[in-house]
């Protein structure tokens, strides 16, 4: 009996990290017969960025892509990456949207869903949660992992405590970043597996070049699960590759079970899509297999840092990088201490930028800042800076409640705007996440059906017929 298990992000976290989530289901679906032979705990597949990646990019159909893999990988379970009550985009929907979501998520296919917030505020994570279990999903929910005064074992174990309330399946420590090292996180899962009943998963990148050490330290104070990603993508800004930490745990009391043959079997069969995204340039293998110390010495997350430097530059101002620096400490205090991520990441550091180079503090500050400080994306970790509150809100109070009690559903109106186009449930899922990219999308594939296919066109409603 193994007693540690993996999920192979290769699918998803993998190329999303590594090639700018370029990596198309004609080349996915030609390993998926040796990856479904591996026995992985499962396979992250879909969710992140790739729904908006086919859309916008690959001009493929999400929904069409996770069935394709349901069909291809019958025996494994499929896993996808769900940003709560924001879904697969950077802002809150309504409560219906988000529950049908998680309903079609789960009918075309997926099994685990893996739920976070960029806050760690659970109310943001409540109505997707509810929804996987009500519809016979596994819930995995997931902190976002962060360092700060406030971001204590304490409160990690309080709040995986609270997770475990919600109806969590699984608990899910996820380090974005690469900021969690390898004795913290000892230290850390040691306290989880103490303070809850449920699996422990691990999910780390490599960009630091400490990831693989946190996995096995996690291993070794009994993690469950690690996520890993195979080694044509592995590695660097990706996760730990999936063969080394196999070989590095075989034939001990942490022995996967599985076999290394079979992985470079299925790693073989994807270097084809991996030569494709380095000679089409989506991977830039210097720069994403490269080791970046400077998480370590700012605690600022590398796309966070490269973030900062593109907007100095085009401000002419990159001789105040150090500067910015040190004021995003200062601003993260101000605000609460948010983690670092998608969005709260952006926000703070452009708050940074321009407390720096307007000479002034606060002088400037962007309707995202007000927001975060209103209450717009949930409660913040800490309490926020008064002065700072009183000088960016007045005495306008903040949102004491969930935010998306103050969305109104919003599935009729969607399902109203994009009539013309639906042609299956799924497609107002899609429109609802991404809009402009979704519209656009439905009439590229309404052009290519009437030109292969000029008689299914029902002309009468400009729907097809199928
Ligand atoms: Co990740």
């Amino acid at each position: 009996m193994a007693k540690v298990r993996i999920t192979d992000t290769i699918l998803r976290d993998a190329h999303q990290s590594q090639a700018a989530t370029r990596m198309r289901l004609d080349e996915m679906l030609p390993a998926c017969e040796v990856l479904d032979k591996v026995g992985y705990f499962s396979l992250e597949c879909w969710g992140g960025a790739t729904f908006d990646s086919s859309l916008r990019f690959l001009n493929e159909d999400p929904w069409d892509r996770l069935r394709a893999l349901r069909k291809a990988l019958p025996n494994t379970k499929l896993q996808m990456l769900l940003r709560g009550q924001n879904i697969l985009g950077y802002k809150h929907y309504a409560d219906d949207t988000v529950d049908y979501f998680v309903k079609k998520s789960i009918d075309n296919g997926i099994d685990i869903i893996r739920i976070f917030d960029a806050l760690n505020d659970p109310r943001n994570m409540e109505v997707a949660v509810k929804a996987t279990k009500q519809y016979g999903g596994t819930a995995e929910l997931a902190i976002s992992y962060t360092t700060s005064p406030v971001h204590t074992e304490e409160y990690f174990v309080k709040l995986a405590k609270q997770f475990e309330d919600m109806g969590a399946d699984i608990i899910c420590i996820k380090d974005m970043a690469n900021l969690l090292l390898p004795y913290p996180a000892y230290s850390l899962v040691k306290e989880l597996k103490k303070a809850v009943k449920l699996p422990i998963v691990v999910h780390t990148h490599n960009t630091t070049g400490t990831g693989a050490m946190t996995l096995l330290k996690a291993v070794e104070a009994g993690a469950d699960v690690i996520d890993t990603a195979l080694s044509p993508l592995g590695g660097g800004t990706a996760q730990p590759v999936t063969e080394s930490m196999v070989a590095a745990l075989a034939d001990t009391e942490y022995d996967t079970g599985l076999d290394i043959n079979l992985l470079t079997e299925a790693a073989d069969l994807l270097k084809p899509a991996v030569e494709r995204l380095e000679k089409e340039n989506w991977r830039d293998v210097k720069r994403v297999m490269s080791t970046n110390v400077n998480t370590l010495r700012y605690q600022v997350p590398g796309g966070m840092l490269s973030n900062l430097i593109g907007q100095l530059k085009q401000a002419g101002k990159m001789d105040k990088f150090d500067e910015v620096l040190e004021e995003v400490p200062r601003v993260r205090k101000d605000f609460g201490y948010p983690p670092l991520v998608t969005p709260t990441s952006q926000i703070v550091g452009t708050q940074a930028v321009m407390n720096v180079i307007t000479g002034e503090r606060y002088k400037m500050v962007p309707n995202e800042s007000k927001g975060l400080l209103r209450g717009e994306y949930g409660r913040l970790p800490a309490p926020v800076n008064p002065e700072i509150q009183k000088k960016i809100l007045g005495d306008e109070e903040p949102l004491k409640d969930r935010p998306a009690d103050h969305i109104a559903p919003q599935l009729d109106e969607f399902r109203k705007e994009i009539a013309e186009f639906v042609q299956q449930d799924e497609d107002v899922l899609s429109y609802a996440s991404f809009p402009q990219v979704a519209k656009k999308f439905f009439e590229n594939r309404q052009a290519r059906q009437l030109k292969s296919d000029p008689s299914s066109f029902n002309k009468e409603n400009g729907t097809m017929v199928i």
